[in-house]
């Protein structure tokens, strides 16, 4: 699991504007450079609660602040840096192996996030100890 923080990028998607509003669209392969095998959306997220507090080891994820803003903290064990993702049409490319926590949520905020694989606990590293361990070279 060799992958830093510097890695994971805002991915600008593209924004169809007209007088009605606008729409973004995200399509596997061409807009996120992964086959999208599920989408999933947090919301409803009380103020000063984070979420995520985890990583893979082989999910890709794009998370997009739908609505509202929030924070994430990516780790690679090494290096930590903050992103701030508060517009509809930014995304933000998070690669395997790297913890990751959600924060600072606006009110009303919702985080889509549209990943590589289906669910799998077996993918995740729920202890940030077990984690750091598993980034130190081999
Ligand atoms: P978790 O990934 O720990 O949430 P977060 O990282 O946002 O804090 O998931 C919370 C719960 O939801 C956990 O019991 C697993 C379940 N869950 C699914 O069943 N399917 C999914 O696709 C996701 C993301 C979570």
């Amino acid at each position: 699991m060799i992958t830093t923080v510097y890695d994971c990028n805002i991915l600008v998607l593209n924004k169809i504007h007209n007088n009605a509003g606008n729409i973004t669209v995200i399509e596997s392969n061409i807009n996120v450079p992964f086959d999208i095998k599920r989408a999933y959306y947090l919301y409803d997220v009380p103020g000063g609660e984070s979420r995520g507090g985890h990583a893979h080891k082989q999910l890709y994820q794009l998370i997009v602040a739908a609505s509202g803003s929030f924070d994430v903290l990516l780790d690679d064990g090494i290096n930590k840096k903050i992103v701030k993702l508060n517009r509809p049409n930014y995304g933000l490319l998070v690669v395997p192996g790297l913890w990751r926590e959600l924060f600072e949520f606006s009110s009303g905020a919702i985080c889509l996030v549209l990943t590589s694989h289906k669910y799998d606990e077996h993918d995740y590293i729920r202890d940030y100890e077990q984690f750091v361990k598993m980034k130190l070279p081999q």
